[in-house]
């Protein structure tokens, strides 16, 4: 054939030096394409953190988070109820509580009627077929902005987890379905388990954040639920170095022998190789979380007309399945549901 008449600068023709195989056989046409792809995002992969304000019928912008809102508690509910409309399997709210409730112990994290709780019950009752999943860290909480109790400049592990877990028990009260602790304290996913058992509720799951690196990409996050400017010191005697993977693996195994139903890496795109080696140590359900500052990275670059916004989002989130991922926490998940929902 033609091909094969062609010479390579040496004295092989491609088809010699290829054998014969040519693996852009398979990628000339769509339907090729289609037919051999390995991995597909779904609406069911998706899972939508939400910021939520006080008042009602309020909601405001997060500027470091271009096309994100806190939303009050009635229109949290109105959001859930189109992202279950989209078929988004469950949602994750955060809130931005006014400083007056915020205390060195972060103890509002167990108050039946803080920002959260009330949500869930609104959401529970309104929006059924959604799932909830809540963060019971203390950090939306606490004056200091940290995931724990600060005493003396130290986070005190165990009077932490005792907080963390009064958190995860007020919420799974309130109706969440899934409990993700995001504070890295040592013996939490054990401390919360025993105790959601020990009250009835054996059918909340637990989704670890089991993985969770020190990481600068947390920054608008911190934004949107006002700790930025709160925080004193930084998170690296409890997160994890972003140099290291075996401790990731330490970390989660300890996680899933404590009682964790689902682990989960954090940040996400950085991470990519962490998420596999979880996958493929574990076979647990895997998730991750596209954080704040990946969302805004890619807002930021396309609202300046350097990349194809959508085209990134999509990608991104791709890569997260090929990863390993059985799912992805993502700001993005309203726009890709309905993007997925165009078929597009
Ligand atoms: C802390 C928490 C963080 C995020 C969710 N819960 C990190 C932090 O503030 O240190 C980050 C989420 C994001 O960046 O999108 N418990």
């Amino acid at each position: 054939a033609f091909s094969q008449m062609r010479q390579t600068g040496g004295n092989r023709s491609v088809d010699e030096i290829t054998q014969g195989r040519r693996l852009r056989r398979m990628r000339k046409a769509d339907w090729s394409r289609r037919l051999v792809q390995e991995h597909r995002l779904t609406v069911d992969d998706l899972i939508w953190p939400i910021f939520l304000c006080g008042g009602s019928n309020h909601s405001e912008p997060v500027e470091a988070m271009p096309g994100v809102q806190r939303f009050s508690v009635d229109m949290a509910v109105r959001q859930a109820e189109r992202a279950a409309k989209l078929g988004i399997p469950a949602i994750a709210p955060f809130p931005h509580e006014d400083l007056e409730f915020r205390d060195v112990t972060g103890s509002h994290v167990a108050n039946p009627d803080n920002l959260i709780n009330r949500a869930v019950r609104a959401i529970k009752k309104e929006v059924p077929e959604i799932g909830i999943i809540t963060d019971a860290a203390l950090d939306p909480f606490t004056s200091h902005g940290h995931d724990g109790i600060l005493r003396d400049g130290i986070i005190v592990n165990d009077e932490s987890v005792e907080m963390v877990v009064r958190g995860a028990l007020a919420q799974a009260e309130a109706g969440a379905d899934i409990i993700a602790p995001s504070d890295m304290m040592d013996g939490r996913i054990g401390a919360i388990r025993e105790a959601l058992d020990r009250n009835g509720f054996n059918d909340v799951a637990i989704m670890s954040y089991a993985t969770k690196f020190s990481s600068a990409f947390y920054g608008p996050y911190r934004e949107a639920i006002g700790t930025s400017g709160l925080l004193q010191g930084d998170k690296k005697t409890y997160y994890i170095d972003p140099a290291n993977s075996d401790e990731a693996i330490r970390e989660a195994e300890q996680d899933l022998a404590e009682g964790a139903d689902m682990i989960m890496v954090k940040p996400g795109l950085p991470y990519l190789d962490i998420a596999r080696r979880l996958k493929d140590t574990f076979a647990m359900p895997t998730y991750a979380y596209q954080v704040s500052g990946e969302y805004s990275m890619i807002k930021a670059a396309g609202a300046n007309g350097w990349i194809d916004e959508e085209r990134v989002m999509m990608e991104t989130l791709l890569a997260f399945k090929r990863a390993g991922c059985d799912g992805i926490l993502t700001y993005f998940a309203v726009d890709v549901a309905e993007r997925l929902a165009r078929g597009i």
